[in-house]
This record gives C-alpha cells, sequence and structure tokens, in this order.
C-alpha cells in the first residue's frame, strides 16, 4: 500500500515544497500611485509584506527566502527616492531584527554593501553576527546586488588567487567559480517569485537561476500575501523539473 505523503500546509507534500525561495519584490511604486499616495508609502506597506512572506516561510518549513530589495541599477532612481529608501532600511533593521533573532532567523545581505552609509553596513554587520547561530531559516537580502556584479567579482576573486599562485587557470571550471558567489553555501534557489507584472529577471541572481522554477504574478508586492503564496507553491509543485533529462527518466528516478 502507498503511503499518504506528509502534508505541509496549502495542501501540498512536503517533498514538493522548496528549499529556497527568491522573490523580486516588484510594484511598491504602482501600489501608492495608484492610491495618489507618494511611492514611498508603497515601499513602507511593502516592508509588511516582506515581514508575512517571512513568516509564512518560517512556518511552512521553508529553508531559505532570499528577497531583492535594492539592486545596483536603482541608485539610478531620483536621488529622494533613493534616500528614503535608505532610511527604510535603516529603521527597519533597527526594528525587526530583534524579532527576527526570536523567531530563529538567521539573516544574510549579499551585494556590494560599500557603497551604503557606514551607519547601514554596521547594522548589516551586527544583524548577521547577532543571527548567524540560528537554525529555523535563513533570510538572505540582496541590496546593491546584481547578478553580474556577483558574477564578475567571484571572477576578480580567482584571478587573484591564480596571481598568488594558488590556483591554476585549468582548474577553473563552473564548480569552482560557483564556489565564489554568494550564497553558495546555500541550496540553490528551487523558485523564483517576481510580483508586478514584468516577467525579466532585472539583473538577480543570473548564475543561481539556471535551473529555478519560474513564477510571475500580476499581484503589487504589497499585496502579496499568504494566499498569493500558496498559489505560487501550488504551482511549483505541479512542474517536472527534468534537469536536462527527459521526463520518463525522472518518473523512474522517483518510483
Ligand atoms: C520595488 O518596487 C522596490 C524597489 C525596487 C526598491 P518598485 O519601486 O520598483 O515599484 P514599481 O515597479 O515602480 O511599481
Ligand atoms: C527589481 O525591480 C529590483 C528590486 C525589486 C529591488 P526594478 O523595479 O528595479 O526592476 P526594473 O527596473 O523594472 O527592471
Ligand atoms: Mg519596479
Amino acid at each position: 500500500m502507498s503511503q499518504e505523503p506528509v502534508q505541509a500546509g496549502a495542501g501540498i507534500a512536503e517533498q514538493r515544497l522548496p528549499r529556497h525561495v527568491a522573490i523580486i519584490m516588484d510594484g511598491n511604486g504602482r501600489w501608492a500611485k495608484r492610491r495618489m499616495l507618494p511611492r514611498y508609502m508603497g515601499h513602507r506597506e511593502g516592508v509588511k509584506a516582506v515581514r508575512r512572506a517571512v513568516e509564512y516561510c518560517r512556518k511552512r518549513n521553508i529553508e531559505v527566502l532570499t528577497l531583492f530589495a535594492f539592486s545596483s541599477e536603482n541608485w539610478r532612481r531620483p536621488e529622494s527616492e533613493v534616500g528614503l529608501l535608505m532610511e527604510l532600511f535603516v529603521r527597519t533593521l533597527r526594528k525587526e531584527v530583534a524579532r527576527l533573532h526570536k523567531n530563529g532567523v538567521c539573516m544574510r545581505f549579499i551585494g556590494d554593501r560599500s557603497a551604503f552609509d557606514p551607519k547601514l553596513q554596521s547594522l548589516m554587520d551586527s544583524a548577521e553576527a547577532q543571527t548567524a547561530g540560528n537554525t529555523g531559516m535563513t533570510l538572505a537580502i540582496a541590496v546593491n546586488y546584481g547578478g553580474r556584479w556577483d558574477i564578475a567579482d567571484a571572477a576578480r576573486r580567482l584571478a587573484m588567487q591564480v596571481a598568488r599562485g594558488e590556483l591554476e587557470p585549468q582548474d577553473i571550471d563552473s564548480e569552482r567559480l560557483g564556489q565564489e558567489l554568494s550564497i553558495t553555501d546555500l541550496p540553490e534557489p528551487d523558485l523564483f517569485i517576481r510580483t508586478g507584472g514584468e516577467q525579466r529577471i532585472s539583473n538577480f541572481l543570473l548564475w543561481q537561476l539556471a535551473y529555478t522554477e519560474l513564477y510571475f504574478t500580476d499581484l503589487l508586492w504589497p499585496d502579496f500575501n499568504a494566499d498569493a503564496f500558496d498559489e505560487a507553491l501550488r504551482s511549483f509543485a505541479g512542474r517536472q523539473r527534468r534537469f536536462g533529462q527527459t521526463g520518463d527518466q525522472v518518473e523512474a528516478g522517483r518510483a
């Protein structure tokens, strides 16, 4: 007799849940604009959706959540919006880290943080240090992050190892380069979600998304809630991940 799989909420068997979800949280500005509010109000509302998403993943035992909070291209926005976003980061970190720590969340920041105000950098450093031992789930926040930066940075580090005589050029392969990238110690993203209706990657995790299932929703980020997350997980659970093999091979492997 076949064993019923364990149901892990949303009617999805535990083994069909993603271990790592990566999200482009897009649509804050449009959420505000539709309400005749300044864009900044959309970002503020977006923080509430971040809190909901983290709680959701914690409850569903999703191991890693990676959130795109600020891209290396977002510096191109008006200075006033960038300034308000930086203030919001600072305020949010001051307010949320203690609660995240209490809930067993390990925090990580990926991206080139050297561009940030020292005050913000030290908040990020101390959030990481405070939560480093937590094993409940990992929350990786991408700030001043760009997928191309990530790959170029990895290449530069390998080149430095070659220059120091620690590495032979012929030993560089995709596995070795992959080891130098951000979040390389974590499971690869299984599911990518982008809210806000655009169907593009916008320089998020370019390398790491090679075999990630992509999911796009028209919902604006501040409106993204548990029901919407359930729907994304249901879509993921219904997909067959083949990693280059045939469907029959995958079926045979599972039997
Ligand atoms: C995403 O929302 C948040 C950041 C990029 C910081 P947007 O601000 O891009 O919202 P839209 O796309 O203009 O609606
Ligand atoms: C991607 O959203 C970056 C973040 C959500 C942080 P954008 O709104 O910057 O993306 P584009 O410009 O529409 O591609
Ligand atoms: Mg946008």
